[in-house]
């Protein structure tokens, strides 16, 4: 029997208390998932076609239901069309929202995107330039399942589409397909400049236009400097883009790929060359490229732009039948396959020639085929053995190119309702896939898995999140200083995104007799069950999907990652999935719900369902397209001087819409086409453009309305 007596004298050092674990899983991993009742009916909702108009600051987010965990903290950057029914929506002007995140609340910001074109087009649309009916009938904007386009002004530049960080120079962009991307001011959103002068651009077509059509890739690649260590002498990183033109009857259209080099500021342009064939590439669009380590990947995506069709939208807005008939009678399908052109790095030397961007010297793109169409894909940055990894959402059938008119018939036999009118055909009218491509540069040979998931691979379209695969999250937390832990395992290695799942009342008739002879008959396809919508994490190891569908009746957009704030204890690659959702009201939203709602998943568990869910009366943002994340205080280290003091590019908007270059540019076009020609044949033309365009009225709207929105910083 022990000594009792003795022990209770001298007892034995008690144990230093050891510190409760610390935990490795974010907070959230522990919330329950929430039940949501389904919405008022099957498929895309009303809401996704409403926005509001009212721009909104540091307006708070309530918590509808669930916990909002602690640590999900930053801001997660949000674009997309400003829609509203009866309007093209992809067209539509550009909305930026922010989602601010801390300990324990949430609040948005939102701004709409303006440019010098959309002021321009407040004041034309206003009669400011209107001699007459005639003239303002010429000069006002028309709107096109492309861009809001004047006859004699060109469209109106709309940033809609990404939201996209070039680490090196601070600047934070939005982007579109049809113009250049703009930096916005990460505080106010507001946009103040574009990248690029219009004269740094080669235009898709040939006019004299005060505001040239361009052609862009909408999601940029980007190399930031930790990567350039073979580089020495060139230690800045460089942004990656297109400038294009499709082949169209004005022109046979054109590849360029585009660096901007954030020491000079300049874009340096590369014309591209079948390497197989001595051709020149042309593609029908370019929405997405990447860079990996030697290579730069672009992807010929499934967004045909028709011609005709934009140039009857344009030239008789007052006929939509005659417009709808000139649409369907020339529209071709997109390509079935995906194409990617690949470029070596090498290759993009650049020399005074490279700043031509009419005529830049000529680099070999080789081309390999692959799986279904497809808009969005992520390289992984790394090419060991000349092997290039790709990750592409494909979607054999997927076509934006037409949107939902009133009236108009439709798959199951139903008719397109007015609150639908302007939404984009964009569910594929087959199954999609996920493809893992591994493309051997030495062998010039592609080798791909396709994955494909009856809950999650219906209606692949414009919304993804690569920011794990392609090290974007990981450019962003170095930005502000953190220590990342290291490279993603490669079992983590994994892509978020959604899906549309598959409306019968989102297929026009007419759509699914243009992709037929690829689908086959319509018996197959699931007309009356459909698929609802869903939220997926794809492994790119494995092949794995794990995820979550939603409930019928509400609709996701992109499903934006990030990482738990107790980062580095946490691994980098494991947190929250922040994502918007709309459904109809119904009553059994929650109060304060417009059925605009944020959600929140944990990123490890996404099946599990939402662990919170946030809204306001006064959140009503409808469809969105992509997101960035941010961590917390990186916004204002954006805002602030950059290294060295010097100051933040910024193009002079004055100089870019000089209006006696662009007087002239418009007096001698004819001339330019016919150089032969003798001057005095043009002198109607003169006359012409001077009455339509009256030039001196369009100088005073851009003095008085435009340049004093964009002053030089
Ligand atoms: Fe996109």
């Amino acid at each position: 029997m022990p000594d009792t007596e003795a022990i209770l004298k001298r007892p034995t050092p008690a144990a230093p208390e050891a510190p409760p674990p610390v935990s490795r899983e974010p907070d959230g991993h522990a919330l329950p998932g929430l039940h949501v009742p389904p919405g008022l009916r099957p498929g895309m909702p009303r809401n996704a076609m409403t926005t509001s108009p009212v721009e909104y600051v540091d307006e708070p987010l309530q918590v509808l239901a669930g916990t909002l965990p602690e640590d999900l903290q930053g801001h997660v950057y949000v674009a997309g069309p400003s829609v509203h029914a009866g309007s093209p929506a992809l067209a539509s002007d550009g909305l930026v929202m922010r989602l601010d995140f801390n300990v324990g609340g949430a609040k948005f910001t939102s701004a709409t995107m303006r440019t010098p074109s959309y002021y321009t087009r407040q004041q034309v649309d206003a009669g400011a330039t209107a001699r007459g009916p005639l003239t303002r009938l010429l000069n006002r904007f028309r709107e096109t399942t492309l861009a809001d386009v004047s006859l004699t002004l060109g469209p109106v530049e709309t940033p809609n589409t990404a939201p996209f960080l070039v680490e090196g120079e601070r600047m934070l962009l939005v982007t579109t397909d049809a113009g250049r991307p703009w930096a916005i001011h990460p505080r106010t959103l507001k946009a103040y400049t574009p990248l690029g002068y219009l004269r740094e651009w080669n235009r898709a077509l040939p006019t004299p236009w005060l505001f040239p059509l361009l052609q862009s890739t909408a999601h940029p690649a980007f190399d930031p400097p930790e990567r350039l260590e073979r580089r020495t002498e060139d230690p800045r990183p460089r942004l990656f883009f297109t400038n294009h033109a499709p082949k169209w009857p004005l022109g046979p259209g054109y590849t360029q790929l585009v660096s901007w080099d954030t020491e000079e500021n300049r874009l340096h342009h590369w014309k591209l060359m079948d390497a197989a064939t001595g051709e020149p590439v042309v593609a029908s669009s370019l929405h997405q490229i990447a860079a990996t380590r030697d290579y730069v990947v672009l992807l010929d995506a499934n967004f045909p732009i028709n011609f005709w069709q934009i140039a009857a939208q344009a030239a008789v807005p007052f006929l939509p039948r005659v417009q709808r008939a000139v649409e369907w009678l020339t529209a071709s399908p997109a390509a079935p396959q995906a194409v990617f052109w690949v470029v070596r790095r090498a290759d993009l030397t650049t020399s005074p020639g490279t700043l031509d961007p009419v005529n830049p010297p000529v680099v070999s793109a080789h081309r390999f085929q692959a799986g279904g169409g497809g808009l969005h894909f992520a390289a992984i940055h790394d090419n060991p053995d000349d092997v290039i990894t790709l990750v592409a959402a494909h979607s054999p059938t997927e076509d934006l190119s037409h949107t939902l008119q009133p009236g108009e018939l439709l798959i199951n036999g139903n008719r397109v309702q007015d609150w639908q009118a302007g939404m984009p055909t964009a569910v594929p009218v087959t199954r999609s896939s996920v493809g893992v491509h591994r493309i051997d540069m030495k062998r010039l040979r592609i080798q791909s898995n396709m994955y494909a998931h009856d809950d999650f691979t219906w209606g692949l379209t414009v919304f993804s999140n690569t920011g794990l695969v392609n090290g974007e999250l990981e450019a962003h937390l170095r930005l502000q200083g953190h220590v990342v832990n290291g490279p993603v395992p490669r079992e983590e290695l994994a892509l978020y995104l959604n899906s549309d799942g598959f409306t019968a009342d989102m297929v026009p008739e007419a759509l699914y007799q243009l992709y037929k002879p690829v689908v086959g008959d319509k018996s197959a396809l699931p007309i009356r069950d459909g698929r609802a919508a869903s939220f997926f994490k794809f492994f790119v190891d494995s092949g794995r999907f794990q995820g979550y569908v939603l409930p019928t009746g509400w609709f996701g957009f992109a499903p934006q990652f990030v990482p738990s704030a107790r980062f580095p204890q946490v691994p980098h690659w494991k947190g929250y999935v922040v994502a918007l959702v709309v459904s109809d009201p119904t009553p059994a939203l929650p109060a304060n719900s417009t059925g605009d709602e944020v959600w929140i998943f944990d990123s490890e568990d996404l099946a599990r369902g939402p662990i919170c869910r946030l809204g306001s009366p006064n959140f009503d943002v409808g469809m969105t397209l992509h997101t960035t994340f941010l961590p917390p205080g990186l916004p204002d280290l954006l805002e602030g001087r950059p290294p060295g003091d010097v100051a933040p590019y910024a193009v002079d908007v004055t100089r870019d819409l000089d209006m006696d270059t662009i007087e002239q540019a418009y007096l001698e076009w004819p001339q330019t086409l016919l150089p032969r020609a003798p001057s005095l044949l043009f002198a109607p033309w003169r006359l012409g453009v001077r009455w339509a365009l009256n030039f001196p009225k369009l100088r005073q709207v851009l003095q008085d309305d435009v340049f004093p929105h964009f002053p030089r910083r």
